[in-house]
């Protein structure tokens, strides 16, 4: 069995799952936009997996989490990308990081995977139905959909978000958590780098 086949099986046996966001990263803005990209492999995981499942409650719970997953998750991390770190990043960004070439590649695919996952959205709220009811779902559209997305998260990991780490300012980053957490309803993160400083604080009180 090659690596990607075991990987797969393992991922059967555990069930149907993806991990829900790790909210108390978003103080720290980047490595909550990685492990955002880890969920959103997974997710393409079982994504994949779902043409090779019989007609079962397992294979209904995948379809339904993964449904959620694109109209909910997924949405909120693209305005997380959109609206608040590629705009900064533009502004940091040095000339010779030429970094808005890919940019641009990245923005116009956030915009045509929308279109591309409402025809995978479509055929995964089919799966959700009774099969013997619902119509031949179209699987081939989830493997495109799947290596696609694989490509985007592939480069966002290997270019954008090490530049990020580079170029953002400790103001940017705070900036950018308190939008983030806005958009989920959140308050305000404290910054990681205060919460030590308020946590010997409150120790002190406390002794
Ligand atoms: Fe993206
Ligand atoms: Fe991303």
């Amino acid at each position: 069995m090659t690596q990607f086949g075991t990987r797969k099986a393992a991922q059967r046996q555990r069930g149907p799952s993806i991990e829900p966001a790790d909210l108390t990263l978003i103080s720290s803005p980047v490595d909550f936009l990685l492990a955002e990209h880890l969920r959103h492999r997974s997710a393409m995981a079982w994504l994949e997996l779902l043409p090779s499942m019989a007609p079962s409650d397992e294979r209904r719970i995948a379809a339904m989490r993964l449904l959620d997953f694109l109209e909910h998750d997924l949405v909120l991390h693209v305005q997380d990308e959109e609206q608040d770190l590629f705009p900064i990043l533009r502004v940091r960004a040095e000339e010779a990081d030429q970094i808005e070439a890919v940019i641009a590649v990245l923005s116009s695919e956030h915009e045509s995977d929308l279109e591309l996952s409402a025809s995978v959205r479509a055929d995964l709220a089919v799966l959700t139905v009774d099969p013997s009811i619902a119509p031949v779902p179209r699987f081939d559209s989830f493997r495109a959909f799947a290596e696609g997305q694989r490509r985007h998260l592939a480069w966002e990991n290997a270019v954008v978000l090490p530049l990020a780490r580079r170029r953002l300012q400790s103001g940017d980053l705070r900036e950018i958590a308190g939008q983030m957490a806005a958009r989920r309803g959140l308050p305000s993160p404290v910054p990681s780098a205060f919460r030590s400083v308020l946590s010997a604080l409150a120790n002190r009180e406390r002794g």
